[in-house]
């Protein structure tokens, strides 16, 4: 999908890209959700085609299954489509049986997200995770109420729980209208004061037709009767009066999440959220280098490393480095500088992502995400830069929640364990955690879904030719020490807390239950105990 960059302004290209991500816990919809932008975008003419790709890859045997078959399945990692004058890329979090930290990684290479809801339940434990993510890079967060075909919590207690489970203020920018029967059929706009009544469409596999009326207009009252009439006033009345006031500014800075309400499934509410991401959510930004901010809009090129997966088919060893552009154009066959090594490579055979398949890239601007064909010459977090040196700060690791310890079956190839954990680790497929005093030997591995521990079993095999069988640890909480060196030597003195260090050194605790480190919080003087790794 080039645009010509050459002729094309890069400001101009930068204003209108919106890369964002969807967050949500397990069949909120987000499936669903993709497909409709997908629909709504015009990329994707047959409403199903992520749907059945998803079907294939639900347990992880599966998944393992058609990654060598088929090598990486990357081709949904990143959708990008066009509406009314906007590009989006639409980053996938994989969810399922495919969680994993990378997950939480492709937070760092967003501009902004969009938390999915179920309507009957509310804030859900990975909900509330992934959100934290969101938190810590303070990015802006619209929330969509979807299912709303169905009956669920009221939409103001909806918009409690969040505000009070999330610690943010909430803003509803539409307003669900239901029928006289209770069916959900339109949103009132609260920009516009508009009522938009939606008609269902074969099964959700077209656009649905819309009516917009004002609220006085007679139409209104013959569709959804009298009764209904005077309760969407009533509430709308009651969120005008009692309600925070909407600002965009306060949800750029992620102070505010709007609200919007609908149903994927029927599509009712999808053009709503579609048309107020490209309206105001944020365009690519710019980043905090060692050397002070790049803006989107400098000329001059650079980028960053978020993910790096490897093709678990032994007969290809290649891996895809995903790099989120920061600044200046990127084209196909140019030389770059990798700031870590500050070697320097020439990017051939670059990689885009669009609806369905994978196709070479001849450019792309900030804001697009580029898959590079990686030698072994790039890690996670990584910044690649042409022209004057720029450095970003890398990502973070995020707490595993997983452990396990190695079972090597023919020890004479510790050796090629210890050099395949080590490069393992560093592009981010597990967590190393050592144990004091016993050097590298025999470490923890810790991930963030168990999917991480089934693909290093495979990479092991395929890469290091190393049979290795995992046998889990009674841990489910990991976190990284900090705060006055009081703390951690109050940890140190007791026998109960398991202490070891990351590959940095860093010291973190692991503990079977958080209730051990909430008493260590209230008991030892100055302790901190952080969820994501110091940078
Ligand atoms: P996920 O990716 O977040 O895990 O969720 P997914 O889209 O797969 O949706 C989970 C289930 O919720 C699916 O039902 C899907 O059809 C349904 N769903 C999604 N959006 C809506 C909606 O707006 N309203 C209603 N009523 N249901 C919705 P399923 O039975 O698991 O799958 P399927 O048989 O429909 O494919």
């Amino acid at each position: 999908m080039s645009e010509g960059t050459e002729t094309t302004g890069l400001a101009e290209q930068v204003d209108r890209r919106r890369t964002f991500a969807i967050i949500s816990h397990p069949d909120a919809g987000k499936t669903t959700l993709t497909e409709k932008l997908l629909l709504y975008g015009g990329a994707l003419h047959v409403a199903g085609a992520v749907k059945s790709r998803k079907a294939a890859r639900h347990a992880v045997s599966d998944w393992m299954a058609m990654e060598q078959e088929k090598g990486i399945s990357i081709t949904s990692s990143v959708l990008q489509f066009d509406h009314e004058g906007r590009r989006f890329n639409l980053l996938d979090t994989p969810g399922h049986a495919d969680f994993s930290e990378d997950t939480y990684r492709t937070l760092a290479a967003v501009d902004s997200a969009v938390m999915l809801i179920d309507n009957a339940k509310g804030v859900e434990p990975r909900t509330l995770k992934l959100f934290e993510v969101c938190r810590l890079r303070k990015l802006p967060v619209m929330t969509f109420v979807n299912k709303m075909d169905r009956p669920g919590l009221d939409p103001i207690e909806l918009m409690d729980q969040v505000s009070t489970t999330l610690d943010i203020r909430t803003v509803p920018l539409n307003w669900p209208i239901r029928d006289d029967d209770h069916q959900f059929c339109g949103l009132f706009d609260r920009v516009e004061q508009i009522a938009i009544l939606f008609e269902r469409r074969s099964a959700g596999t077209e656009l649905a037709p819309e009516e917009r009326l004002r609220l006085d207009d007679p139409r209104l009252r013959e569709r959804i009767g009298d009764r209904r009439l005077e309760e969407l006033e009533e509430e709308l009345m009651l969120i005008d009066e009692a309600g925070d006031p909407w600002s965009i500014e306060d949800y750029l800075a992620g102070d505010v999440t709007p609200f919007f309400f609908g149903s994927a499934m029927t599509n009712f509410g999808v053009a709503q959220i579609l048309e107020a991401l490209g309206r105001i959510a944020p365009q690519p930004a710019d980043r905090v280098a060692v050397q002070g901010a790049r803006s989107a809009k400098d000329d001059r090129f650079s980028g960053f490393i978020f993910k790096i997966q490897a093709n678990m088919n032994p007969r290809h060893r290649d891996r895809i480095a995903f790099m989120r552009v920061v600044s200046g154009r990127f084209e196909r066959g140019m030389e770059v500088t990798v700031a870590r090594s500050k070697k320097k490579l020439r990017l051939r055979k670059p990689h885009t992502f669009m609806a369905s398949e994978r196709s070479i890239v001849e450019d792309a601007v900030p804001g697009d995400i580029v898959g590079l064909y990686d030698p072994g010459e790039l890690r996670l977090g990584d910044t690649l830069y042409r022209g004057s040196g720029v450095e970003y700060r890398g990502i973070p690791r995020f707490a595993p929640e997983h452990f396990a310890r190695i079972q090597l079956k023919d020890p004479t190839r510790r050796k090629h364990l210890q050099n395949g954990l080590s490069q393992l680790s560093q592009e981010g497929t597990v967590q190393l955690f050592y144990r004091q005093g016993l050097g590298k030997a025999d470490p923890y591995l810790g991930a963030v879904g168990l999917l991480q521990f089934e693909v290093l079993k495979v990479r092991l095999m395929n890469e290091y030719n190393t049979r290795a069988e995992l046998e889990s640890a009674p841990y489910t909480v990991a976190r990284w020490v900090a705060g006055e060196p009081s703390g951690l030597a109050w940890l140190q003195a007791r026998s109960d807390y398991l202490l070891v260090e990351d590959r940095y050194g860093h010291p973190v605790v692991l503990s079977p239950s958080p209730w051990p480190l909430d008493y260590a919080l209230s008991q030892a003087p100055g302790l901190e105990l952080l969820d994501v790794s110091p940078l």
